[in-house]
């Protein structure tokens, strides 16, 4: 089944020239969460229909691609990265044809897809994993996932001292088809999801295929998910330490990012290269890979490798002047010698959203100018940028859901257990966002009145689509203004390098640009004072509504600037 792969709708004239490198070198990538983005059907659940219909809106916001987060069969024990079935659709979300019309359609409006896989874990559901515990101890399954005995004198204990990431040890013990106790089985995540055992052939082989079934319907890449998690150190040794998370910030842990997983990644590479190399049309995968460094990070961008990963330093990063200067300079430094483009996000369906996050927290409007800020900020860094559906609204972190409305395992295993607060809860930034309309699921969902699996806060009337449209001072705007200007920019989007400003103010960061014998400027204020600064060009956009006197500029506190030189 092979859906045809149009050359690239995207490339105008305009753009042509600084796009021959490879489409993702400086794509805007959108995050679409399905279960959240817009339900066609009702049910208050988002659906890929529900997708369909609104890609003209991702058309007119500018962006390149779209990444859906996991689509697949899934019982949705962690929101459907717990996949039961590969190769179908969740009948909550659609089906095969509703996912090869959301392809063609958005190739039609030059809009590339890119799908989320999960393979370092699957569900309990999943047909190997449930053979496996029917057939029992020395069944050949169990080798496709790491089952062992336990220790202690009756097996009563587990095979080893890791430590899930939900929270909690990272193995379950299992009864026997005759219902004694049996062996421990490992799962980084929740029990709910099984860890595949790499070093079998099997699933590297369902692995192969799995990615030429979706590659043959279209999909233009891969968005990796736990890509550091595939293969864990050999004997699977203990640690020895408590809240081992915590200890990835500095070492290289037993189940994370060990050398051996790169092996995969050329490996998947061959494949990927096999539907073409065009730099114009060329199948990608972006690596979630959270490793101790960001030089360990390019481990997973070597030419034969994968391209592009996801720059969680940078998003861990304060709203700081120095800091933030710090994270670019040591992100193009180690991208540079593997040549592949930096990446640059504020927000996903893992965090706090950015607004809430590196906001003060005390005033909304606040918060609200700090995120415009920070979101122009990376728009003008070199290379391509991730934005989560919602921030493009100025949408804010839901601190108030009620517990019984919750669904994000990590909420549930940290209950009782002093854990609780948001970070790590994951709820707060899955909330449905708002289209139009004054009441809620505020065209969410095609009835008003109607369902929306979480429910939508009263303010969000006012955030809709709908209320932004068409507001120049909206935030809306502001995303569809930034992200044309770095389309018609040549200095914006793709590059390696920035030339720092070093004659600003403390809390000031300025960078300039050169590219096609053009020169842009960015300047953000950090800090809390607005700062005099000389005008360095002509303003081309501003966070926050600026006017420039005799070539001075009130920089705004929480402010970003872009200037054409
Ligand atoms: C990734 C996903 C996250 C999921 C986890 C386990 O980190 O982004 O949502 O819970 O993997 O699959």
């Amino acid at each position: 089944m092979t859906t045809q792969h149009p050359a690239d709708p995207t490339v105008t004239a305009a753009d042509a020239g600084r796009r021959t490198d490879g489409w993702w070198r400086d794509a805007v990538i959108y995050q679409v969460y399905p279960r959240s983005f817009a339900d066609a059907n009702g049910d208050g659940m988002g659906d890929l229909e529900g997708v369909r219909g609104r890609l003209p809106y991702l058309r007119e916001l500018g962006v390149d691609a779209v990444w859906l987060s996991p689509y697949y069969a899934s019982p949705q024990a962690d929101a459907g990265y717990d996949v039961s079935d590969y190769r179908v659709i969740d009948p909550m979300f659609g089906d095969l044809a509703d996912a090869e019309r959301l392809i063609a359609d958005a190739h039609g409006l030059g809009l590339r897809v890119i799908a989320d896989l999960v393979p370092n874990h699957c569900s309990d559901q999943h047909a190997w994993f449930r053979q496996a515990l029917r057939e029992g101890p020395g069944s050949p399954l169990r080798s496709r996932f790491h089952f062992l005995p336990g220790k202690g004198a009756d097996g009563e204990l587990p095979p080893n001292d890791w430590e899930s990431i939900f929270g909690g040890p990272a193995w379950t013990r299992t009864a026997n088809p005759d219902g004694t106790p049996g062996e421990w089985y490992l799962h980084l995540f929740a029990p709910e999801q099984p860890d595949f055992n790499w070093d079998s052939r099997a699933v590297a082989d369902e692995f192969r295929s799995v990615l030429r079934l979706w590659l043959d319907l279209g999909i233009d890449g891969f968005r990796i998910d736990v890509a550091h998690g595939l293969v864990k150190a050999a004997g699977l040794p203990d640690i020895g330490l408590h809240d081992q998370l915590r200890l990835l910030g500095n070492d290289v842990l037993p189940f994370f990012d060990q050398d051996g997983v790169h092996e995969i990644y050329r490996d998947w590479r061959l494949v990927l290269d096999e539907y073409g190399t065009d730099p114009a049309t060329r199948r990608i995968a972006v690596a979630e890979a959270w490793t101790p460094t960001v030089a360990r990070t390019a481990n997973y961008l070597r030419p034969d490798e994968l391209h592009q990963a996801f720059n969680f330093q940078y998003l861990g990063t304060a709203w700081d002047a120095g800091k933030l200067r710090a994270v670019v300079d040591l992100t193009l430094d180690a991208m540079r010698p593997v040549g592949a483009p930096a990446t640059w996000v504020l927000s996903n369906h893992d965090v706090v959203r950015h607004l809430t996050r590196l906001g003060a927290g005390l005033d909304r409007e606040q918060d609200l100018r700090r995120a415009r800020a920070a979101t122009l900020l990376m728009l003008a860094l070199p290379g391509s940028a991730y934005v989560y559906q919602g921030e493009e609204l100025g949408l804010p972190e839901v601190l108030d859901l009620p517990d019984s409305l919750r669904q994000d395992p990590a909420f549930t295993r940290a209950k009782g257990t002093g854990a609780e607060g948001q970070e790590g809860m994951r709820d707060g930034c899955r909330v449905p966002i708002p289209w139009s309309g004054t009441e809620a699921p505020y065209g969410f969902g095609p009835l008003p009145g109607g369902p929306s699996w979480l429910p939508q806060p009263a303010e969000w009337a006012k955030l809709s689509v709908e209320a932004q449209t068409g507001d120049r001072d909206s935030t809306l705007e502001l995303y569809r203004a930034a992200i044309a200007a770095r389309r018609a920019h040549p200095a914006l989007g793709a590059g390696d390098s920035v030339e720092w400003l070093e004659e600003l103010p403390t809390g000031v960061l300025g960078f300039r640009r050169t590219a096609a014998g053009q020169e842009f400027v960015c300047t953000a204020n950090t800090a809390e004072q607005p700062v005099l600064i000389p005008a360095p060009g002509r303003l081309l956009l501003a966070s926050t509504p600026v006017t420039v006197v005799e070539d001075e500029l009130l920089l705004p506190a929480d402010t970003t600037v872009w200037w054409a030189v």
